[in-house]
């Protein structure tokens, strides 16, 4: 999926290695430095509080949300504000048993165990997470043939967090298991204008609140956005030699990449005009929309849509996907009367 957005500025998705790196150093240790997700945050301080006063490990946490909203790096700042270690991992990484035991074998107790994707962790791996999740334990079978024998192996108490960008692909049994569920939502331009600013300061850049804020409002509400735009913007202030950066070098920049006042790019738009132009705007099916914009239809679900029906530009019906009248205004069209097109 990464790799099919890998030239993609506004997607959610880590691009690569030095991406990561620099997320690294943008990431915040402590709650208090974690900018927006007001209600998570305060959830979270409660049960974290609680946990440490009652000396036990903090309840499973399960986080879901779109791609780049802090999923993991709050997972992070859940194991420092316990004090604890972590260990980071993913559905796919884990391929069989041997491989969870060797993680929950390491863990001390009271640890963090992060397992990001997890909707995608085989189901023999995630059997065996039950009875560790629920009674810190595993049964696991030794030896071949004849002589194979189940062992009884007691694990430490710990904390296991679960990040997914697809929660209705969890399966009942493994969501039933995390006492503490949070859903990430977009951020406010407010809130990820703190971020740009925070960032800036990182990137040991100046930029002013108009600059930030522009930044903020055309990155979909997205964190790790906000930071790749920051970085993009960074580089044309620099090649003009202007400091600090203002509104106006940061749409001059914009506009250069193509990302609109929306924050939409070539693709989102691609999206409304094959709709609009071919369907009038729909019900327009999925996989008709996946063939002729040329991306998966996994990818237009996780990381084209959500974005596009979280500003209402986009809406699903039993019969397909909709433009709404507010995305023909965008993309400067008239909607269709509704009588004129199919409902
Ligand atoms: N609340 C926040 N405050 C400050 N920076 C954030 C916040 N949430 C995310 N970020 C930044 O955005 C980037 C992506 O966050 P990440 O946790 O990797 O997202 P996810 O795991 O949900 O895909 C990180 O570099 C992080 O620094
Ligand atoms: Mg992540």
């Amino acid at each position: 999926m990464a790799d099919a957005n890998k030239d993609r500025l506004v997607s959610g998705d880590i691009d690569d290695l030095n991406e990561a790196q620099i997320e690294k150093s943008l990431r915040p240790r402590m709650l208090a430095q974690y900018i927006g997700q007001d209600r998570v945050k305060h959830q979270l301080q409660v049960y974290i509080t609680a946990a440490k006063q009652r000396e036990e490990s903090l309840d499973h946490v399960l986080l879901y949300g779109p791609p780049g909203l802090g999923k993991t790096t709050l997972a992070l700042v859940i194991a420092n504000e316990l004090g604890v270690n972590i260990r980071t991992t993913s559905g796919p990484a884990i391929e069989k048993p041997g491989d969870l035991v060797a993680l929950l074998n390491e863990l001390r107790p009271g640890d963090v165990l992060f397992v990001d994707e997890i909707h995608r962790l085989p189901k023999i791996v995630e059997e065996m997470l039950y009875s560790a999740m629920e009674d810190f334990y595993i049964d696991i079978v030794v030896g071949q043939g004849p002589t194979a024998h189940p062992v009884h192996f007691p694990l430490p108490p710990f904390t296991l967090i679960g990040a997914t960008t697809r929660a209705g692909m969890l399966s009942a049994p493994l969501r039933d298991r995390f006492g503490i569920s949070e859903h990430m939502a977009y951020y406010s331009p407010d809130d990820l204008s703190e971020i740009v600013k925070r960032s800036a300061t990182v990137f040991d850049m100046a930029i002013d609140a108009e600059g930030a804020h522009e930044i903020a409002r055309r990155s979909r509400g997205t964190p790790r956005v906000a930071n790749r735009l920051l970085k993009r913007v960074r580089d044309f202030a620099e090649v003009a030699g202007k400091s600090p950066v203002d509104l106006q070098m940061v749409d001059h920049a914009l506009d250069q990449l193509q990302v609109d006042a929306q924050g939409l790019d070539q693709i989102d738009r691609k999206l409304l005009m094959f709709m609009i132009r071919d369907y009038q705007g729909g019900p327009v099916g999925l996989s008709t929309i996946a063939a002729n914009i040329g991306e998966e239809m996994a990818t237009i679900e996780e990381m084209y849509e959500p974005y596009l029906l979280q500003i209402g530009y986009l809406k699903r019906t039993p019969r397909g996907r909709m433009v709404t009248p507010a995305g023909f205004a965008h993309m400067g069209m008239t909607a269709p009367e509704p009588d004129n097109r199919a409902q």
